[in-house]
């Protein structure tokens, strides 16, 4: 079993395929980190294979697959495949572009729900963002998925002066796609020019919505990131990830495998274990995965301080580079 030091248990992967993606978003991907890994600093999918069932020996029944964009990587379709063979809730957050080119594996997988990102409606602020025109290509890959009988939540990262005009446009849309949505407050990452101005905070999110909607708490799962509402009357169902301004730390259940093959125990831990290089050195993983997450702090990468600004000091990779 996987339990820290303050008794949280950990059978919640998140596993990056790969620090590459189609998309250009600069709150995830800083340009200096346009830089191609080379394929050997990356693990393979029997190295994919074996690390995922270390942890699931170890008690982790959901891997949730990340990257970068997971569906960018070639031998993507044989990895999930093969994944899907663990005892474990398989799921992926992507930015949905190549959706339509994987759904026959995302079935016969057994995905029920996916995470797309999607941060605006508006195309050009769509390709503003991304640098790609690919808003339309995202939301008919919505549609394909719900339409497959795969549930979708629809992660929002919410900046100040960018998109938080569009909350009530969300809304109303999310309401029409039958798709969950979820505003998520804007984190500090290596290179991505997060200042405290930008985030929009829950406070600030609910005083928004509270001039046109009612909000309800809904009560959400044990480690759930997300704070649930519902409207009565309306059909759309939504979500606050708050990590900055109300962080859930004392239920984390979440590791981190990055492509690169090192485990982080949290979001913002500086401390990365090469699980990898000790794989192919024929080294003990589990005992490693035991000594990094026994120096897992109590909540956010150790960082105690009142206020959220002092997030943005701790030292860490960019997001694309970690796996979100
Ligand atoms: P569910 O399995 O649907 O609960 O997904 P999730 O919220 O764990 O994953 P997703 O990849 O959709 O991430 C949504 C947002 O939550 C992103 O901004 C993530 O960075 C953030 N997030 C996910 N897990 C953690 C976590 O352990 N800590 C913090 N601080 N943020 C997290
Ligand atoms: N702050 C909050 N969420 C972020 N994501 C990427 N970068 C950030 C950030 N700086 C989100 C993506 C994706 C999820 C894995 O993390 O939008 O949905
Ligand atoms: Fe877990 Fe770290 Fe996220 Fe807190 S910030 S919920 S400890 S991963």
């Amino acid at each position: 079993m996987l339990q820290d030091r303050f008794h949280r248990r950990h059978n919640y992967l998140r596993l990056s395929l790969t620090n590459n993606c189609n998309l250009r978003c600069a709150y995830c991907m800083p340009e200096e980190d346009y830089v191609h890994t080379p394929s050997a600093a990356l693990m393979q999918a029997p190295e994919i294979l074996s690390l995922a069932s270390t942890f699931v020996n170890l008690g982790v029944d959901k891997i949730r697959l990340t990257g970068g964009e997971p569906l960018v990587r070639r031998d993507a379709a044989d990895i999930i495949l093969q994944l899907s063979r663990l005892p474990v809730s398989l799921t992926m957050t992507t930015n949905g572009t190549r959706v339509h080119q994987f759904l026959p594996v995302l079935k016969a997988a057994g995905i029920r729900s996916i995470n797309v990102s999607l941060d605006t409606l508006q195309r050009d602020k769509y390709q503003l963002l991304t640098r790609r025109d690919a808003l339309p290509l995202v939301t008919g890959n919505l549609q394909r998925l719900l339409d497959a009988g795969i549930q979708v939540k629809v992660n929002v990262v919410v900046m100040k002066g960018f998109n938080d005009q569009e909350v009530f446009d969300f809304v109303e849309w999310a309401g029409r796609m039958q798709v969950q949505l979820r505003f998520i407050e804007f984190m500090p990452f290596a290179g991505n020019q997060w200042q405290s101005k930008k985030v929009f905070t829950q406070a600030q999110l609910l005083e928004r919505l509270g001039q046109r909607y009612n909000l309800h708490p809904v009560a959400g799962a044990p480690h759930d990131t997300a704070r649930h509402y519902c409207i009565p009357g309306h059909a759309a169902s939504l979500a606050l990830i708050s990590s900055m301004s109300a962080p859930f730390c004392s239920t984390c259940n979440r590791l981190r495998l990055t492509a690169d093959g090192k485990l982080k125990s949290c979001l913002f831990a500086a401390e990365e274990t090469d699980l990898l290089t000790a794989l192919r050195n024929g080294e003990e993983v589990e005992a490693l995965i035991h000594h990094n997450l026994q120096r897992k702090f109590e909540t956010r990468g150790g960082q105690f301080q009142q206020g959220f600004e002092a997030v943005q000091h701790l030292v860490n990779r960019s997001m694309i580079n970690i796996g979100g």
